[in-house]
Order: structure tokens, then sequence, then C-alpha cells
């Protein structure tokens, strides 16, 4: 692959990874590709830097823009990981058909993401289990027309940025009655810009109010859970893992999919199926163990310490010897090469 060299601005020597914000500093590098006349141009790896855009740009008006958001990690044996880079580029292939923008092969996805970790991998320190690389592949539609329309040419951008927790504490949530995040039919599969743009104004109202984050519900009845926008949602009870069913209208989660599989491995029954809001309540009321938690690349499990329902504050259990940080302990073992990686997960690079 052609790489330009040019000064980098070396942030890393910079960075504090005790004390930083997710998502503000990135990496030293990007991986760059455009697509024009009806095909994709080989990409290369520069120094990261702003874009050049026409300000008619089609992303910035009808938001075909489509992301991923992956992680890599450092194995114990010190090589750099990328957890499940073909689960990540299936779905971000089924966002782009969604959006109507062009599908990316294979091999440049997958040499766009290795090259660009190999460039940044000191970004991963060696000695620090609590950090992992965040990667946001994207792509944006750049025809310079303001007519609505489908574009013609798209730029394709791979960045990334270190994570340590997302959420620094257990979340204080709400069942949303009100608001819809997607409804079936939708693009709410996709992994597009517009459903989290969509989604600021309530979960701002709802911050105002005091929750971190809320619980969409099903935009016909607003009864059945869907999930939680930067996450899936999960309730564990009874020795069993319970997660709304896949649909138009929720993301497929890749840690959602590993958490049900390790679930499984460890012998917990495993449903995928809908959950009324009135079940947690009803739980919650008679106080039985009931565990409810986040799902996400970025969020990895979050617990849920307040869920109000109906307005009325429930508390489910969040203690210590919770289900739900044996589930997050075994994803982190094997995705950091402490646990058996058995379905094969983990994508080391080995040069
Ligand atoms: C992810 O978990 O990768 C997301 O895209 C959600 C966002 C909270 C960063």
């Amino acid at each position: 692959m052609h790489t330009i060299e040019l000064p980098t601005t070396n942030r890393l020597k910079q960075f504090n990874f005790d004390q930083f914000s997710f998502g503000e500093v990135p990496t030293d590098h990007l991986f760059l590709a455009k697509f024009k006349n009806g095909e994709w141009e080989n990409g290369e790896i520069q120094p990261f830097s702003n874009f050049s855009l026409s300000p008619f740009s089609l992303c910035f008006h009808y938001g075909q823009t489509v992301f991923e958001g992956m992680k890599a990690f450092r194995l114990a044996d010190r090589t750099v990981s990328i957890f499940r880079p073909d689960k990540h580029y299936e779905r971000l292939n089924r966002s782009l058909e969604r959006m109507c923008m062009p599908t990316l092969p294979k091999q440049m996805f997958l040499t766009g993401l290795t090259e660009l970790l190999y460039k940044d991998a000191a970004w991963l320190p060696v000695d620090r289990q609590d950090i992992a690389m965040y990667i946001r592949p994207f792509v944006i539609a750049t025809d310079p027309r303001i007519g609505v329309k489908v574009s013609n040419e798209y730029l394709f951008a791979i960045t990334c940025t270190p994570i340590g927790e997302y959420y620094d504490k257990p979340l204080r949530v709400k069942i949303e009655t009100e608001y819809v995040r997607a409804a079936e039919g939708s693009a709410g599969s996709a992994k597009c810009g517009g459903n989290y743009g969509g989604a600021f104004y309530p979960t701002q109202k709802a911050n105002e109010e005091g929750f971190d984050q809320l619980i969409w519900t099903d935009a016909q009845t607003h009864q059945f859970l869907e999930e939680a926008g930067t996450m899936n949602i999960m309730m564990y009870i009874d020795n069993t893992l319970i997660t709304p069913p896949l649909s138009g209208s929720i993301l497929d989660g890749i840690t959602r999919n590993s958490i049900l599989q390790i679930a499984r491995d460890l012998s917990i029954v495993v449903e995928e199926r809908a959950i009324h809001y009135k079940e947690i309540a009803e739980h919650l009321q008679k106080s039985d163990r009931l565990e409810l938690f986040g799902a996400g690349t970025a969020a990895i499990i979050s617990p849920i310490s307040s869920v109000q329902i109906d307005g009325i504050d429930y508390y489910p259990h969040t203690g210590n010897d919770a289900m739900m940080f044996k589930l997050k302990n075994e994803l982190e073992g094997i995705r950091r090469g402490i646990k058996e990686d058995k379905h094969n997960w983990n994508y080391p690079l080995n040069r």
C-alpha cells in the first residue's frame, strides 16, 4: 500500500493515558480512499489532518453518512489484535446498502485497517489492560451538488482514538415512551449518522431530567424495549439472559452477538425475545434479583443501577457478584488474549 510520508504531529508524546476524554484526540494517522467513476480507488495512509470538502457536499445536507465502531487490543503476548473485523465489515456493507452507498471491497477494508494499526500501534500501550484502541471507519457522500439525490462520489476514512471506560459509573436511565429512535422499516438497523442525530434531542431532555441515557421502546406501541442508542439492552434473571430480537429498528450489535455467545458457552439460557417494559417493573417490585445492562463496542457492558418506568424509579442488581461482570470479564479476557478465543474472534496483526 502507498503511504504518504509527511511530518506527523506526533500527538502521542503529549497524550496522557491516565487522564483523557474519549474521542477527543485522534492517533497520528488515518486511512483514506475515494470512490469515483463507479469504483473505489486504492486508499492510502496519511497523517491525520482536516479534509477539504465543498460546502455543497451531499453529506452535509441529506445525511448520506455511515460509520462503524470497532476496537483493537494488545494481546497478552503484546501483539495488536482487531476484534471481529469480519463482522464489522459485513455490518458496514449492510449499512452502506441501506443508505444507497457503494459497498467496500473486503481487501481494501482489511488492508486499510491493518496498515493503520501497524502505523499507530504505539498508541496501544503494552502495559495497560484498561486501554483499547477505538477504531472509527466511516463513509460520507461527497458529490458537490445541492439537489436531493444519491451521491456519485464518496470518501472512506478510518480513524482511531484511545479508549478506556466509556461510562465511568453505573447508569441512571428511563424507559422512553414519547419519542422514537426508529420504526420498523426505517434505517434503524443501519449505523448511519441520522439515527444518532435524531436521538440527541430526547436524550438531552432526559439528561436535563437527571438521566444518563434512555431506553427506546418500539414505535408502534411504546411497550417493548428496543435499544439504548449507544448500546443494545440486556436483562439477566434466573440464569437467563434476555435481549430484544434483531429487527429493522435496532442495531445488530457485535458486542451483543459476542455476549450472547459467551453466555451460551457458560450454559446460561439465552432468549432473544420481546421484553415488555412492565416485565422489568414487575420483577423489581417483587425485589427479584434482576440485572439490566447495555452492551456495545464503546460501552462494553454498562451496568444500569436505576431505571425509571412510568415515573417510578427501580433499582436493578449491580453488586460485584452480578453475572454481567462475569460476562464482561470473559469478553475482555478473550480479546486481550488471556482467555481462550474459541470462536476465532481475534484478528492478530502478524508482521
Ligand atoms: C460504538 O459503540 O461503537 C458506537 O458507535 C456508539 C458510540 C457510543 C460511540
